[in-house]
C-alpha cells in the first residue's frame, strides 16, 4: 500500500499537443504531478527510468498505438495502472485493452470530473492489487505506509532491470525474502523461476554441490550429472538466503561466480557460463562479520552493490494496524470465517508489542488468534501471543488473559483440536509445537482429569 501523499507523477501519452495540455492542466488541478510525451517509443523508455504511479495513453496514435504501449508496459512493469483514452467509434479497443490488463478507459470527449473519477478509481485499485506473477508463485504484496519502506520499494523498482547484486539486511521476519522476490518480479527475468537457496539450512559440503552441481563420478554416489542452483537459475534470479552462514571456502567460489559469471561443477573440467542476478539476505551485520574475519571483505563489497536495509517492525509501528487488518482478512478467509472486527484496544495492544520476530511473528499471532476466535469483535485479551527470544525465535505461546498459563495452554490446545476436528498433526502445526509435545500434553490432561480425548 502506498501513501496517499506520494509524489510519483502520472505519465500522459498523446500525439495531439492540445490534448496533452488539457490533460496536464486537469490532472495538475487535482494535485498530481504530470509528465507528457507524444509517442510510445519515448514513453516506454521513460517508464523504465522514472517511477510513475499511473499512465494515461491515447489509443489511436501513429507508429505505436495505445494497445501496443499497454502490452509493453505490462511486460516490464505490470503493477502500473494504465488508463486508455478512446473515442466512441473505437470502443472495441477499450474492451480489448481492459482484457489485456488496462485499469480503465475514458471516452472522448470527457469532462474534468469524469477524468478525475477514473484516475482516482485506478489509483485506489492499483494500491490493493496483487502483482500478477508469471512463474507460478503468487507474489505477496508488501504492505506498508512507512516512508522508509516506500523508498525501498521505489529503489527496488528502479534497480530491478539491472543485473547488480542486491544485499538485503534486516532482522528475522522483516520481509527480506519478500523484497528479494520483488526484485525478481520487477525485473525482465520474472518469466523464469525464482531460485532460492537457504545457506544456513544446508551443511557446507552439501551446499557446494547444491549450488554448483556435480559431474557423474565426482564423488562416491554421484551416479549422474546434477545441475546446481546457479545453473537452474540461469536467466533468472537466485536468492542466497542467510549468506553469512556460508563457509570461507564457498565464499571464494561465490565471489568467482559474481565476478566471472561462470561456475565450476564439482568434478567438472570446463567452466559453465551462467547468466544470473544474485540477491543475498542476512540477518547478521555482515560488515561486522568481515571485521571478525568470518566473511570475506571482497565478497561483501561484491554483494553490497545495492544495499537494502529493512527497518524492524518496532521502528515503523504505523504499519502495524495495516498489517493486522491484512492478516486478519487473510487468515479468516483461509479458515472460511467472517473476519472479526479488531477493537481499538486490540489495535493498541498490537501496536505496543515489541515484535522481536517482526512481521512473521505478527502474522503467526494473528493466524493463531483468528483460528481460535469465535466472536464478532477481537479484544486484546483474546490475542494469543508467542513468546519470542531476543533473536526473534519463537519459544512458546502465551495468552494475554488473566488465567494461569497452564489453564490457558490446556484451553488453547483443546480448542485448537476441536477446531481442527481432532487432527493432531494440523493442531500441532497451528500451535507451533511438535506432535510429540502435543501427545504428551494430551495424555497429561487425560491422567489429571479423566478427560475423553
Ligand atoms: N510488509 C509486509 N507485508 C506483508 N507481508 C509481509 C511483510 N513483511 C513480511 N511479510 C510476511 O512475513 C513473513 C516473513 O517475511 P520474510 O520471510 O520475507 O522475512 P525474512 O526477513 O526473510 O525472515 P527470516 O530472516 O526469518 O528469513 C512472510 O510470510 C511475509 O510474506
Ligand atoms: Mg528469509
Amino acid at each position: 500500500m502506498l501513501d496517499k501523499t506520494e509524489k510519483r507523477p502520472i505519465l500522459v501519452i498523446d500525439d495531439e499537443g492540445s490534448m496533452r495540455i488539457a490533460l496536464s492542466e486537469a490532472l495538475s488541478r487535482s494535485g498530481h504531478l504530470v509528465d507528457c510525451i507524444s509517442n510510445g517509443y519515448d514513453a516506454l523508455k521513460k517508464v523504465q527510468s522514472t517511477s510513475f504511479k499511473l499512465v494515461i495513453t491515447d489509443v489511436k496514435m501513429p507508429k505505436m498505438n495505445g494497445l501496443e504501449i499497454l502490452l509493453e508496459i505490462k511486460k516490464v512493469l505490470p503493477q502500473i495502472p494504465v488508463i486508455m483514452i478512446t473515442a466512441y467509434g473505437t470502443i472495441n479497443n477499450a474492451v480489448e485493452a481492459m482484457k489485456k490488463g488496462a485499469a480503465d478507459y475514458i471516452l472522448k470527449p470527457f469532462s474534468f470530473e469524469e477524468l478525475d473519477a477514473v484516475v482516482k478509481r485506478a489509483l485506489a485499485n492499483g494500491r490493493n492489487k496483487e502483482t500478477p506473477v508469471k512463474d507460478g508463485q503468487k507474489q505477496k504484496e508488501i504492505i506498508t505506509r512507512d516512508s522508509r519502506m516506500i523508498k525501498l520499494i521505489d529503489l527496488v523498482k528502479s534497480i530491478a532491470l539491472s543485473k547488480s547484486t542486491v544485499l538485503i539486511q534486516g532482522e528475522s521476519g522483516t520481509g527480506k525474502e519478500l523484497f528479494a522476490r520483488y526484485v525478481h518480479q520487477y525485473s525482465e527475468r520474472r518469466e523464469k523461476k525464482f531460485v532460492a537457496v537457504n545457506c544456513a539450512a544446508i551443511p557446507e559440503d552439501l551446499l557446494e554441490s547444491e549450488l554448483f552441481g556435480y559431474e557423474k563420478g565426482a564423488f562416491t554416489g554421484a551416479v549422474s550429472r546434477r545441475l546446481g542452483k546457479f545453473e537452474l537459475a540461469d536467466g533468472s534470479t537466485i536468492l542466497l538466503d542467510e549468506v553469512s552462514e556460508m563457509g570461507l571456502k564457498l565464499q571464494a567460489k561465490l565471489l568467482r561466480v559474481l565476478q566471472e559469471f561462470e561456475i565450476d561443477r564439482v568434478g567438472g573440467k570446463e567452466p559453465v557460463p551462467v547468466d544470473i542476478r544474485a540477491v543475498a539476505t542476512t540477518n547478521v551485520d555482515l560488515k561486522q562479520a568481515v571485521e571478525e574475519g568470518k566473511f570475506r571483505e571482497d565478497l561483501f563489497y561484491r554483494l553490497n552493490v545495492i544495499p537494502l536495509k529493512i527497518p524492524p517492525l518496532r521502528e515503523r509501528r504505523d504499519d502495524i494496524p495495516l498489517l493486522v487488518e491484512h492478516f486478519v482478512e487473510k487468515h479468516s478467509l483461509r479458515c472460511k470465517k467472517v473476519a472479526p472486527r479488531v477493537s481499538p484496544e486490540a489495535f493498541t495492544a498490537f501496536k505496543n508489542c515489541e515484535w522481536r520476530g517482526n512481521v512473521r511473528e505478527l502474522e503467526n499471532v494473528i493466524e493463531r488468534t483468528v483460528l481460535l476466535h469465535r466472536d464478532e469483535v477481537l479484544l486484546p485479551e483474546q490475542i494469543i501471543m508467542e513468546e519470542v527470544s531476543e533473536d526473534g525465535k519463537v519459544k512458546g505461546v502465551i495468552h494475554r488473559g488473566t488465567r494461569s498459563m497452564k489453564e490457558m495452554e490446556q484451553d488453547l490446545i483443546l480448542r485448537t483440536l476441536e477446531e481442527l476436528e481432532g487432527n493432531r498433526t494440523h493442531a500441532a502445526k497451528a500451535l507451533g509445537i511438535s506432535i510429540r509435545t502435543l501427545r504428551n500434553k494430551l495424555s497429561d490432561y487425560k491422567r489429571q482429569g479423566g478427560m475423553q480425548i
